[in-house]
């Protein structure tokens, strides 16, 4: 039978651990706290803990019960469910949109590397200046050799779990990757928040100042809340159908998403404090991470430690992003197309590396990369808005609709409900994904359309 070849979580916790290894990455830890940071703060944290509730919820049950209920990749799961139609067409945009994110996310990842090695190497342990942070930065992400090596050194590393499979790869590796990330994240929040000043930081992100919500406020939460629960792609549907019969996987849904949710409220429990105790505004942007938080470790009080734990933190939660990314691709072939797990792995490890080349050259490393096709885009950033925003935005509505109006909700519920379970709220729940769900994503992909404004 295809369970028996395929794999399985070898119970809920493996799959809670897997599944949140999935949505906790560079999205929590890097993007959350800038955009929570650009777009003013507590009003931004509040509207995007309400999308997570009322929409983000939702989408990863409707997810899951795909994938439960056929247990197959994206692709296989459609064909299955509905043979001869396009739907399958929305499966192979989500294994498409997996190899899309991939190919850049493993830049960005490859960039945590790197601070790695210098936190350890002790590059962050003196103070270093604004200027000088920036500039190593731009070293970096500009020198074509060392972003191409870190690319390729971050896709070996996904590459060696995804070939060993579900319960023996994947399972195992964010087994000892996920507590290790929530040890980290908690000794570093109570660090950050007991430094002097801390409190404020704990008021910029906890206290709504509704006169800075827009629309850009109300998209980027949107967008963030669906990039963040890995949403939009099939990711859960190829987690989801690995998930055990006999558990409870509504439960199990509804906990990553809090898991997720929480660690992105933690991050931000470190890094806001952090920069309030050295007078840092919090609107930096994108190099928050990158270029302010290195600035400022050498004046925290046992900063180089800091530093360290920071960057592997980055680095574990992108791993367990990475693998879930190349995950969904790799069983695409391995269900649809017959091919063996390893050799999927490695070719398509190898061809997202050759895609991935250009995203590493255009932060500097290259000009023609640089600014693309002279759009003052870089080639990774319009990789983000087409697969990031787009692809996933798109690929999200379409679930919804699939769900709630093709294969209908009382059919969705049943696979929730397969193992006897059943579902809180499951009138509610078919309500959102019917009619709450389509309208709002609906919304946010005009709004990028007109605005050409991107989360
Ligand atoms: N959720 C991941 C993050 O926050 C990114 C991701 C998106 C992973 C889509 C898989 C699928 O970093």
């Amino acid at each position: 039978m295809a369970t028996a070849n395929r794999g399985q979580w070898s119970g809920k916790t493996g799959f809670i651990l897997a599944a949140a290894g999935s949505a906790i990455g560079l999205g929590n830890i890097w993007r959350f706290p800038y955009t929570a940071g650009e777009n003013g703060g507590g009003a931004f944290v509040l509207i995007y803990l309400a999308f997570v509730m009322l929409i983000g919820i939702p989408v990863v049950l409707a997810e899951l019960s795909i994938g439960r209920k056929t247990e197959k990749n994206p692709v296989g799961a459609f064909k299955a469910l509905v043979p001869n139609s396009l739907w399958p067409y929305l499966g192979g945009l989500g294994v498409l949109t997996g190899f899309g994110i991939l190919a850049f996310y493993s830049v960005l990842a490859g960039w945590t590397l790197s601070y790695l090695y210098g936190a350890v190497t002790g590059i962050y342990g003196g103070v270093m200046n604004a200027e000088e942070s920036a500039a190593l930065f731009t070293h970096l992400i500009g020198d074509p050799v060392l972003t191409i090596s870190l690319t390729a050194a971050f896709l070996f590393l996904t590459v060696i779990v995804v070939r060993k499979g579900v319960s023996g790869g994947i399972e195992k590796a964010t087994k000892i990757l996920m507590p290790l990330l929530l040890l980290i994240l908690i000794i570093l929040a109570v660090r950050s928040v007991t430094l002097p000043g801390g409190s404020e930081g704990l008021a910029y992100l906890f206290t709504p100042d509704f006169s800075k919500l827009s629309g850009t406020v109300i998209m980027s939460a949107l967008g963030q809340a669906l990039f963040s629960l890995s949403l939009g792609m099939g990711a859960m549907i190829t987690y989801g159908s690995y998930f055990p019969k006999t558990e409870n996987l509504h439960q199990a849904g509804i906990a990553v998403a809090l898991f997720d949710t929480g660690i992105a409220i933690l991050a931000g429990l470190i890094i806001f404090p952090a920069l309030f105790f050295v007078g840092v505004e919090p609107g930096a942007g994108p190099g928050l991470v990158f270029i302010v938080l290195p600035s400022i470790f050498g004046s925290l009080p046992a900063g180089q430690l800091f530093a360290i734990a920071f960057y592997a933190l980055l680095a574990i939660a992108a791993l367990t992003s990475t693998i879930s990314l190349l995950e969904v691709v790799v069983a695409y072939f391995v269900d649809e197309k017959g091919w063996d797990r390893n050799k999927a792995a490695w070719i398509l490890g190898g061809l997202c590396f050759v895609l991935a080349v250009p995203s590493s050259l255009s932060s500097g490393g290259s000009a023609m990369f640089t600014d693309f096709l002279g759009t003052g885009l870089s080639f990774l950033d319009i990789n983000n808005i087409i697969w990031g925003n787009y692809s996933l935005t798109i690929g999200a509505l379409l679930i919804c609709l699939f769900v709630g109006w093709q294969w209908g909700i009382p059919t969705a519920l049943e696979s929730l409900e397969s193992s006897g379970h059943k579902m809180p709220g499951r009138n509610f729940l078919g309500f959102l994904i019917k009619v709450v769900c389509p309208v709002a994503i609906s919304i946010v992909l005009i709004y990028i359309i007109v605005t050409q404004q991107y989360f």
